[in-house]
Parts: structure tokens; sequence; C-alpha cells
């Protein structure tokens, strides 16, 4: 177990800045989970952590000692990549082996090592054979176990059940949950996927353009997001967004109206309103805040999830539970729930009662 502190660390490819002074504290057995767009710079601050990619200025410690000098092999860390990295010619037993050989280790603990990872991950009987004779999670567990026999004080993980599919990602999933808790483990997990990050995550890191929008815990950001991007990206469905305008009792919405009780903002003021698929009710056309042309449905079973156009042009989603009877091109109302979420011209949260 260990820290981490990052303080504004950037880091530049040439001209090009991908980082832009990123703070962070990671404490002792946390399970911190970093979220963002393709490219926004999780892999750079990840490898940046790791001492893969030395970081153009600012500083990181690990238990509160300065590191950015420190090479990769003496931080203590360990790293999962996407792409497992298994070497094919290799048992997986001498691939959990190997690093340690490298590091000149006793025999007998190595081995102890080995067959504790291997029991840990339920991979004993697999012991003998090769990469190439195992499933794509037989083969990241493997991974994995690489990692957890090094005893790393941080383990650090890119999108590491990126390559699985839906149903092994959820087995996964469960079995790195309880995995940290065994362990008592501090660990950094990169990930595109919303389910990963909501379960996994002690707290959650959002990045864009290589700053951090806002870290808190998964129901943290889902409840109080600090701006229109951090609400458009937790979450599944997406937050729908509408144009409206404060008005005496509450929000102009296109010429319909919605109470709220207060807001602290001028009459006239453009806002933004964020509402989740889920926090809505249909209505007849009439009754409600907005007027939906339905475009696509979705039947899940469980629920259905309607995709429409609204009066006021723009797209939006909700969902409804069982299996209604909808169909494209059916006109239905919305009623807005008595809590929204609002945003400001430039898009920062604002407060309303
Ligand atoms: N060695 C490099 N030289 C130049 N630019 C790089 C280098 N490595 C990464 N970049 C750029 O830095 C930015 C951040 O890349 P990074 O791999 O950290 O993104 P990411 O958030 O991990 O994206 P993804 O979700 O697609 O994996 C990208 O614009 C990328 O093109
Ligand atoms: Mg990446």
């Amino acid at each position: 177990m260990s820290n981490l502190a990052l303080h504004q660390v950037t880091k530049q490819f040439g001209s090009v800045k991908i980082l832009h002074g990123i703070d962070l504290d990671v404490r002792d057995g946390e399970f911190v989970v970093f979220v963002g767009p393709s490219g926004c710079g999780k892999s750079t601050l990840l490898r940046i952590i790791a001492g893969l990619e030395a970081s153009s200025s600012g500083e990181i410690r690990l238990d509160d000692r300065l590191v950015n000098d420190v090479s990769a092999a003496d931080r203590g860390l360990a790293m999962v990549f996407q792409s497992y990295a298994l070497y094919p010619h290799m048992t997986v037993k001498q691939n959990l082996a190997f690093g340690l050989e490298n590091s000149r280790m006793a025999k007998a603990e190595i081995e102890a090592r080995v067959m504790e990872a291997a029991r840990m991950l339920l991979i004993e009987p697999l012991l003998n054979r090769k990469p190439g004779q195992l499933s794509g999670g037989q083969r990241q567990r493997v991974a994995i176990g690489r990692a957890i026999v090094r005893r790393p004080g941080i383990f650090l993980l890119d999108e590491p059940l990126s390559n699985l599919d839906a149903e092994l990602r959820v087995v996964m999933r469960a079995e790195l949950a309880a995995l940290h808790k065994r362990l008592d483990a501090t660990m950094i997990y990169v990930t595109h996927d919303q389910t990963e990050a909501m379960t996994l995550a002690d707290r959650i890191v959002v990045l864009r353009d290589g700053r951090v929008e806002q870290v808190g815990t998964p129901l943290e950001l889902y409840n109080k997001p600090a701006n229109r991007f951090v609400a458009g990206f937790i979450g599944s469905p997406r937050m729908n967004f509408i144009d409206a305008q404060v008005s005496q009792s509450g929000l102009d919405v296109g010429g319909r109206s919605h109470a709220l009780p207060s807001i602290e903002l001028a009459l006239g003021t453009p806002v933004t309103v964020g509402v989740r698929p889920h926090e809505l009710d249909i209505t007849d056309v009439e009754d409600g805040t907005l007027a939906l042309e339905i475009t696509l449905v979705e039947q899940l079973g469980a629920e259905t999830v309607l995709h429409g156009k609204t009066h006021l042009g723009g797209m939006f989603t909700l969902t409804a539970p069982g299996q209604g009877r909808f169909a494209v091109g059916d006109r239905i109302g919305v009623a807005l729930p008595s809590q929204v979420h609002l945003f400001d011209a430039q898009g920062q949260a604002v407060a309303s009662h």
C-alpha cells in the first residue's frame, strides 16, 4: 500500500501540451478511476506515475517521497496494460515468475508468490499452459497476476478489461473489486466504461483535454456534477440538455413553463437545464414541459428507452419502466422533475432549490 500525490504535473510532446497542471492525491488503499474522452491524457498520466514517461514539470510523490527522478523499476509500482503483453513462448508460471527472477529473488520466495497469486486468481490449473492456450479472460488474469507477485505499492491498470467480451468484463470487474479488497491495495485504473468507473471507484477523476474537470465519489459526480461536461460524461444513457431562460415562476422552456422554487439568477438569464433519462414522467402532449416526437424506440425488456425530437428542435432521451407500447412517430409530453441540474452560459453548475 502506498499513497500518491501529484502537484502541477504537466506534459508536453514537442510543442503540444497534453497535460496542464494536474493536482491529485490518492490515499493508501484507495481505488481511483480515470475517465475521459479518447486522447484526453489518461494513459500519459498513468505512464508518468509509473515512471515510463517523464513529466515536463511538476512533482510526483510516492509515500511523501519525490520520485520524479526515480526509475520505473525503483518506484515499486506495477502496471497492467490493455494488451496483456505476455511472453508467448513461456508458460503461465514462467510468465508470472519472470519479473521476479530478474530481480534475483530466492527461488522459494518466487515459488510461494507465484502460487499465492495463482490461487487468488483461480489460474492454478493453467500454470503449465502457454498464453496461446488461454481465453482472453484467463490471459488477463495472468497479466494481473504478474503485477500481484511483485507486491507493488500501487497497481496501475490501463483499460485492462477492454479486450474482453461484455459477459467476461462483468465477471472480471467483480474479481477486480474482490481483489482490491483482499489485497487492500492502492489502485489507479483507466477506463472508458461508465459501469466500471461507477462500480469500482472509491473516487473518479474526470479528465478533459489534459485537465481535471472534477474529482469525487461516483455518486458525488452523478448527483452534483460541477459542470456540463461532467454531467454529460457520467451516467448512461447520458443526461439531456435543454435551453431555457429564468422566468418569474422558474424556467421558460421554449414557451412552456417549469416551476422551480428558487434560482439565484436574474430574470431572463439563459441557462441549460440538465435532466437524466430516468428522472422524467410521460404525460399528454399538452401537459408536458416538453413535447416530444419519438424517433427511436429501444426495448431493453425491463425498460424502454425512447429517443425523440423536442418542440425546441433538440434531441432527447428518456427511459420508461417496462415494455411500453410506443412507436416511432408518436407524440408525447414530458414532465421535468422538480429538481433539475442547471448550467450557466459557461457550462458551470448553478444552484437551484
Ligand atoms: N509519444 C507521444 N508523442 C506525441 N504525442 C503523444 C505521445 N503519446 C501520446 N500523445 C498524444 O497525447 C494525447 C493524450 O494521449 P493519451 O494516450 O494519454 O490519451 P488517452 O486519454 O489515454 O486516450 P485513449 O482513451 O484513446 O487511450 C493524445 O493527443 C496523443 O496523441
Ligand atoms: Mg489510453
